[in-house]
């Protein structure tokens, strides 16, 4: 794993390697083998979690499946062991563990302690300030509510602290910037409130550092600056705000400062390091044009819906660039039918009459395939790799996608050859496009009108029930679902299901929005598996209200009515000109009538 922290000190190692041997010199039984009194609170937790304990805990690794183990390490003072102390304890993948029984905190001498994809809940219990020796505490990834305890604060030791992924509320904890330890920090996917205290600056050592999803839109990035080991920096969603500051951060190869309120000139990110690899910043205020010459590193950038970033790309070499939702002149190089349905995506110049789809269906991640009752999901297998987006002109649908996981390969395809239950369309859910960051379809060009959108879903990645996968979908900019879990929906993985919305569509361009929210989990099967999965939509006239569609304010047909105006203005001269001409006329002709009369 790309990510693992600094590995348990040394001596530990030499220890561990010394055990076996001790064994094989004395038959210990077990009891002393790992010390009285932490064998003793051993088993009491292993009893409560009703989990087997191996004869020898110390040496043997239970693994009951690929995301379920359970491990433990030991150091031993003498080679015979008679003081033995645990320093590992391992604990994974369980989702009948709920609690932490109080035991586990007389085991003092831990130095590491996983308890990641389980099912904690409630509280972190205060007993935690007792493991002052923890170099690596890991709680991702369970149902851990309440607030971070200020127990907590005594953990100072801390190297890497994984904490993503659970229900924890309240203000960001202030005390973690005394971890000055800390080379791995993850904290997003909760319900905590920002800002991020600027103290973090002291935390030095920080390789990895991955905050997100807070609530407020307080933080302040100056922080960052003495941060001069970080490699990785995801602050997605933070409430960040302000200019980015002028800063050199020389080993940074991956930065995400997606869904902030940054602002400033582009190109002061790009500055940070010329060795930058991985630049998403989409959903924020930069402005400023791209720098050629700071691009030449980069495999991946994403700057989608920042509306004042301008300029033109480099188009010496193919690489992945999403720029929706931006003015840049990257457009030259699309042909002229794509550069009209990107137009009418960002809502510029429009002219729906040009389009004029009523119903349409893509096979996300796949190839066109025929439904039993002849519905054809248009093709879309083009890999997006980890930013990009591809017009699809025959169909109107234009794909969009954003996001790398740091660690692990991100494929935006996936696919299986396994049995799909409960559909007769199987075919459809063996093939489905992901993201670990943000995926939009749009189709461009519907009519006015009411339509539902059914969306097509099958897990076939995840497994193993110790994983889980939760995502969010908007449409239309509206909040459709929240941690929507394709497993609980369908009822296990390679299971089919679907579900459908009902939306009212007014402006030229559908647009549907799926998106990792922090939560699940993160690497199960691998790293890198998480973020929404979607295997096929449809979107037709809703039954009831598909005859008239409400008219519409597009632009196209404003001119309509602007021609309207106009004509019905002509129609109105002339009609007066006719009328004053008669008025005249028969004017005249009672004039002269009189005239001749009175003659
Ligand atoms: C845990 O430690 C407390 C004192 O710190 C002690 O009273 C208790 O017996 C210990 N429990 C176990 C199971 O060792
Ligand atoms: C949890 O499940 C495992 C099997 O995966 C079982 O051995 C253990 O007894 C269960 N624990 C509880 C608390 O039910
Ligand atoms: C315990 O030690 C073994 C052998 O050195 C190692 O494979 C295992 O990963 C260690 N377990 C933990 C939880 O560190
Ligand atoms: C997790 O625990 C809660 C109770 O705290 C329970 O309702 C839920 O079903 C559990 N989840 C799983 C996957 O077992
Ligand atoms: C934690 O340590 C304190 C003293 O340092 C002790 O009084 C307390 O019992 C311990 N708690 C647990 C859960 O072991
Ligand atoms: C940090 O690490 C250093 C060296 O590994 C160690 O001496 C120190 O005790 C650790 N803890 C703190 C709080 O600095
Ligand atoms: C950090 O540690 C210092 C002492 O080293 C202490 O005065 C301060 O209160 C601590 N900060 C927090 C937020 O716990
Ligand atoms: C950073 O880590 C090094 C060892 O890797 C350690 O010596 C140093 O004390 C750490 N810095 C701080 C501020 O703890
Ligand atoms: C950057 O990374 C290298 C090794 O990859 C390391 O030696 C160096 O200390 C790191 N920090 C800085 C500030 O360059
Ligand atoms: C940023 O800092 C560099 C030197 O580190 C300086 O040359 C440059 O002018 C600064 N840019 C801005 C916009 O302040
Ligand atoms: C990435 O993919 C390559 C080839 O597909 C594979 O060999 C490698 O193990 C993968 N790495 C991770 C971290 O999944
Ligand atoms: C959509 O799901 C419903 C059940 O919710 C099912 O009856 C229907 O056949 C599904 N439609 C398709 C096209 O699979």
């Amino acid at each position: 794993m790309a990510s693992s922290p600094a590995p348990p000190a040394a001596p530990f190692a030499l220890l561990i390697l010394l055990v076996p041997l001790a064994l094989v010199l004395a038959q210990q039984p077990l009891q002393t083998a790992a010390g009285n009194s932490d064998a003793t609170a051993l088993e009491a937790v292993f009893k409560e979690w009703r989990l087997h304990l191996p004869e020898d805990p110390c040496m043997n690794l239970v693994r009951e499946s690929f995301a379920k183990t359970a491990s433990i390490n030991c150091s031993c003072s003498d080679l015979n062991r008679k003081e033995c102390r645990i320093t590992h304890l391992s604990v994974t993948g369980y989702r009948n563990i709920t609690h932490i029984p109080v035991e586990l905190f007389n085991l003092t001498e831990l130095v590491s302690l996983d308890l990641s994809n389980n099912n904690l809940s409630g509280s972190i219990a205060p007993g935690i300030m007792n493991l002052t020796k923890l170099e690596i505490w890991r709680f991702n990834s369970n149902q851990l509510n309440g607030s971070f305890p200020s127990e907590l604060s005594s953990l100072r030791n801390l190297q890497s602290l994984w904490m993503f992924d659970n229900n924890i509320d309240g203000s960001f904890p202030k005390f973690i910037a005394n971890f000055t330890n800390l080379t791995d920090l993850r904290i997003y996917g909760m319900k905590l409130r920002g800002p991020i205290p600027k103290e973090f600056s002291k935390l030095v050592n920080l390789t990895y550092l991955m905050i997100g999803d807070l609530h407020g839109n307080d933080s302040s990035f100056d922080f960052i600056g003495d941060l001069a080991n970080l490699s990785t920096l995801s602050l997605r969603k933070c409430g960040l705000s302000g200019m980015v500051p002028n800063i050199t951060l020389h080993n940074l190869t991956y930065i995400d400062l997606r869904s902030n309120n940054l602002s400033g000139p582009i190109e002061q990110v790009l500055r940070y390091n010329e060795g930058l690899k991985y630049l998403y910043v989409g959903e924020n205020k930069f402005n400023g044009s791209l720098p050629s010459e700071r691009l030449q590193s980069l495999l991946a950038l994403d700057v989608t819906y920042n509306p004042s970033v301008s300029g033109s790309l480099p188009t010496d070499r193919k690489w992945m660039i999403n720029y929706i939702g931006t003015r840049l002149n990257a457009r030259r190089s699309v042909d002229s039918e794509n550069l009209s349905l990107l137009n009418c995506l960002d809502m510029e110049e429009c002219n729906r009459k040009d389009f004029n789809i009523v119903l349409s269906s893509i096979n996300c991640g796949g190839k066109e395939y025929i439904d039993p009752l002849q519905t054809v999901f248009s093709d879309d297998s083009t890999d997006l790799g980890a930013a990009g987006f591809r017009v699809y002109n025959n169909s109107k649908w234009v794909v969009s996608h954003v996001g790398a996981d740091p660690f692990g390969n991100s494929t935006s395809i996936v696919n299986t050859n396994k049995p799909i239950y409960g559909t007769n369309m199987s075919d459809i859910y063996r093939t489905a496009r992901t993201s670990t960051g943000s995926l939009w379809y749009y189709v461009v060009g519907l009519t006015s009108g009411k339509y539902t959108v059914q969306l097509f879903f099958a897990e076939i990645v995840i497994e193993s029930e110790s994983g889980r996968r939760l995502f969010d979908i908007d449409i239309q900019d509206q909040t459709f679902k929240k941690d929507f879990n394709i497993v609980e929906e369908a009822g296990g993985s390679w299971r089919a299901t679907n579900i459908t919305y009902e939306v009212t569509i007014n402006n030229p361009t559908l647009k549907i929005h799926l998106y990792w929210n922090g939560r699940g989990t993160c690497c199960i099967p691998r790293e890198g598996t998480y973020g929404p999965l979607v295997s096929a939509i449809r979107v037709f006239p809703s039954p009831d209200l598909k005859a008239s569609p409400p008219p519409a304010p597009d632009r196209a047909r404003q001119d309509e009515k602007r021609r309207g105006v106009v004509a019905g203005i002509a129609a109105l001269c002339i009609a007066a000109a006719v009328i004053s001409s008669s008025v005249v006329y028969l004017w005249w002709k009672w004039v002269s009538l009189v005239k001749h009369s009175k003659a």
